[in-house]
């Protein structure tokens, strides 16, 4: 296949890391790595059907992936199991098309429009019989799963459960082979408690466009698998169920700040496999060198050397147990981490792990205020959250006053839950660990001013009240139908999701084009242009997932329905072929900061080919449930980890010229179920502690372009209407100085049943929001109203305007 040579580039640079984002979770015997290419009998759902990436508008448009088929194929493996193959692709094909069938009834009786109600649905495995003929000198049996945008996965059978039929295949093979592996082509959890026996595990993820060629280098030992998990894997009936899920209306997360491994270690549970957790097909050994402070800064360094026989790279964690005083903590926390280099057998590297103490603070909803309370705190190091040794003892005698606040974001109707206190037997069992002693002196308690002048460009006075409110709207082809705003709203670029106005180009005013990710660019792959600008030659750049849901003359039309008109004959077809990079979960999983970095420049470097200015992404909710049907675009159930990542691709984006990153969904967004109606009810120190962290950590080490606020309500109030949210945390206690959008078509959507009330685009404005995407005639009808009535001020629309003309001058600067 001929390929472009930044394609080329972008592969190449991606290669050598895509083993760093798989996780070994079982390696019982030396069965793996295989000396050599072999005959391999090779099954299961994701062997042919592979996934590189979930759907929604997360899909992204390579010219070319590999399956784990091919990829085994092309690494010379010779694949005894056709016949089960063909045999699978059948029995997938018959059931996917009844289970279309009956989802499409379903929607129909529902009254939801068949692509909303089938949107990132999860069509659970089927059950079936298929002789497994064992032939071959070693099994693979590649397990699958898909989810995305618009729906939750289930704890069911085929979802998040195992299938019988999974079940006993893999079970055979685990008994029949000596070297049999498991792998998981999947971009979430699912429940392995049913397979305690299954020797060999590999968490594959999904890696973008070389998936299989990945797995082909894993399984011959070319590459050591050096992820670690970013979220708890337990068995379904494991994980925690004091808050709800899914309910349409209201969400409560009464959990608090006990999400995910700070759940299961605060209980002393563990999880079927930790957080943090992760094998190699080499060992290590740890060495603390030092602990020191400098200031209120902790600085630990140790020495990791390889003790295997194969080159490999490891993860240092650093966690850290707070006091229980007033408030209530979990075990521990993620305070710092690190990845080594690749290092030879026999080789050691040195790694400094920090972190600041006043990072860890405590939100006191109380008085307001981020809190460290006097006691004694424990530094854990270790290579999963529970495989930590201490490490050493901060004294702190008195109770320092970190960040002074005022409080925000509502309240829920319920109190968080707290777990019982688990008796602390360790707290005085380490009098020799190191103890560095810190003081009220050493800190500084910052108040936070949420007065704050901004400086308006020039020449905002000259625009009328119509033009202000252009700039505070996406562009909107008032032609467009529906198809136009879903996903293929921008007008310059085929199949980019959204664009600022294009109206005040007479005022040299140039527009800024915005594209999806995170897992890459989407873009509509062929396109053609004219005076209008460019258009998708394939069903209107639509992702691929939606397409299934239409009725086919809709399909045949939609390049149609979302351009102004259709192709001319004469049309000459162009090519925007983007790198797919692995999902948020799996760059995450690397623990690898450089990588995500460079991942963030391949993006950086086809936005500049392609004319896009801000990517829709990085994406950082926080894995709260495993059933969020999104969690595959987002990094970890820590909030730490997130941020350092989203900082990591904002960073590599941002490099390049012109091109902005859009952290999302800001914030409290953990469910797909009736997203735009659902109000999130959280504590205001789960919101602060776990919520936003990640996007704090995000804006303030690499200060991100833009941010898109969520669908959800937050106790009461959609997140793009909450001033406090977005004025008092995210402007003046982060310090952003980007420009906040909305998700698309906020209030278009709006379902009749919700309790809970649309989003206004005037409120929007008026709370500070700079864009409402990707805009329409009712959303700029509905803004002029406001204007009109006074609940909209046009000083208000000129500060919108006046930050995203900064914007704008910032990444269009020759123009
Ligand atoms: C998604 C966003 C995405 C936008 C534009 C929405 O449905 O929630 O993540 O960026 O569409 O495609």
């Amino acid at each position: 296949m001929l390929l472009n040579n930044y394609e080329k580039k972008h592969l190449a640079e991606l290669r050598p890391h895509l083993a760093e984002c798989t996780v070994l979770l079982r390696r019982e015997d030396e069965a793996f790595p295989l000396e050599k290419p072999c005959r391999l009998a090779l099954f299961g759902s994701g062997a042919r059907r592979t996934v590189k990436g979930g759907t929604g508008s997360g899909e992204v448009n390579s010219r070319f992936f590999v399956t784990v088929e091919q990829g085994l194929k092309d690494a010379g493996f010779l694949i005894t199991t056709n016949a089960w193959l063909d045999a699978y692709e059948e029995r997938y094909a018959a059931a996917r098309k009844a289970w279309v069938r009956r989802t499409k009834k379903e929607a129909h009786r529902a009254g939801v429009p068949a692509p909303l109600y089938g949107m990132g649905r999860v069509m659970p495995e089927p059950d079936y019989e298929i002789p497994l003929e064992p032939e071959g000198d070693a099994a693979v049996y590649v397990l699958a799963r898909i989810s995305g945008e618009g729906s939750d996965r289930e704890p069911v059978r085929g979802d998040v459960k195992l299938t019988e039929t999974e079940i006993r295949d893999i079970l055979t093979l685990n008994a029949c082979f000596e070297k049999f592996m498991l792998v998981l082509n999947v971009g979430g959890p699912v429940d392995l408690s049913e397979i305690p026996q299954v020797r060999n595990i590999l968490l594959l993820s999904q890696l973008g466009v070389e998936t299989g060629t990945a797995l082909a280098q894993i399984l011959l030992g070319q590459a050591n698998p050096s992820g670690h998990l970013t979220t708890s894997w337990s068995a379904w009936e494991d994980y925690p169920r004091i808050g709800d899920f899914g309910d349409r209306n209201d969400t409560h997360y009464r959990e608090g700040i006990y999400v995910g491994y700070r759940y299961f270690d605060s209980i002393g549970k563990k999880a079927l496999f930790p957080f943090g957790f992760g094998l190699s097909y080499t060992s290590f050994a740890r060495r603390l060198q030092s602990v020191r402070r400098e200031g209120t800064r902790i600085l630990l360094t140790v020495t990791v050397k390889n003790t295997g026989r194969l080159a490999g790279r490891e993860v240092l964690q650093l966690y850290l147990s707070l006091p229980q005083g007033r408030l209530d903590q979990p075990f521990q926390k993620l305070a710092a981490f690190e990845k080594t280099d690749e290092l030879e057998p026999g080789a050691e590297e040195t790694l400094s792990l920090a972190f600041d103490l006043k990072d860890q603070a405590a939100y006191d909803t109380a008085r307001a205020a981020w809190i460290l309370e006097a006691g004694e705190y424990i530094l854990r190091l270790g290579t999963s959250s529970r495989d930590t040794e201490a490490a050493a003892r901060i004294a702190l005698p008195e109770e320092v006053t970190v960040r002074q606040l005022r409080n925000a974001l509502g309240e829920p109707d319920f109190e968080d839950w707290k777990p019982e206190p688990v008796a602390e037997k360790e707290a005085c069992a380490y009098p020799d660990l190191p103890m560095l002693l810190l003081k009220k002196e050493d800190f500084e308690t910052e108040t936070v001013s949420y007065e704050r002048l901004e400086k308006l460009v020039d020449g905002l006075a000259v625009l009328s009240d119509d033009e202000l409110i252009r700039l505070n709207i996406g562009a909107f082809d008032p032609k467009a139908g529906l198809l136009g705003v879903i996903g293929d709203a921008g007008l310059s670029v085929a199949g980019a999701a959204g664009e600022t106005t294009l109206t005040l180009r007479e005022r040299s005013i140039p527009s800024l084009v915005m594209a999806d990710g995170p897992a890459g660019l989407r873009l509509a792959p062929r396109f053609w242009r004219d005076k209008k600008g460019a258009h998708s030659a394939d069903g209107g750049g639509l992702p691929d997932s939606v397409g299934e849901w239409l009725p086919a003359p809709v399909r045949a039309a939609a390049d149609v329905l979302s351009s102004p008109k259709k192709m001319p004959d004469e049309a000459k077809i162009e090519y925007q072929y983007c790198t797919a990079v692995p999902i948020g979960t799996a760059l995450a999983q690397s623990w690898n900061i450089g990588f995500a970095a460079l991942c963030g420049d391949i993006v950086g470097a086809e936005m500049e080919r392609f004319g896009v200015q801000l990517w829709l992404a990085p994406a950082l909710n926080i894995h709260r449930s495993v059933l969020c049907g999104r969690n595959f675009e987002y990094f970890s159930e820590d909030p730490l980890i997130s941020g350092k990542m989203a900082a990591a691709l904002t960073r590599g984006v941002q490099l390049h010229p012109g091109c902005g990153v859009t952290v999302k969904h800001f914030a409290a967004n953990n469910q797909e179920n009736n997203r735009y109606g659902n109000n999130s009810q959280v504590s205001e120190r789960a919101m602060r502690e776990i919520y936003l962290k990640g996007f704090e950590i995000a804006v303030k080490e690499a200060q991100p372009a833009a941010l898109m606020t969520s669908y959800n309500l937050l106790n009461g109030i959609h997140t793009a209407e909450r001033r406090d949210l977005i004025w008092d945390v995210l402007r003046c206690e982060f310090g952003f100085e980007g420009i906040v959008m909305t998700d698309w078509i906020v209030s278009f959507m709006a379902d009749r049943k919700n309790r809970h009330p649309k989003v206004s685009p005037r409120l929007v404005a008026a709370a500070g929001g700079e864009l409402f995407m990707p805009g329409s005639k009712a959303d700029f009808k509905d803004m002029r109203a406001g204007l009109r009535e006074g609940s909209l001020s046009r000083a208000q629309l000129e500060r919108n305007a006046s930050r995203l003309l900064k914007l704008i001058r910032r990444l269009t600067p020759e123009e």
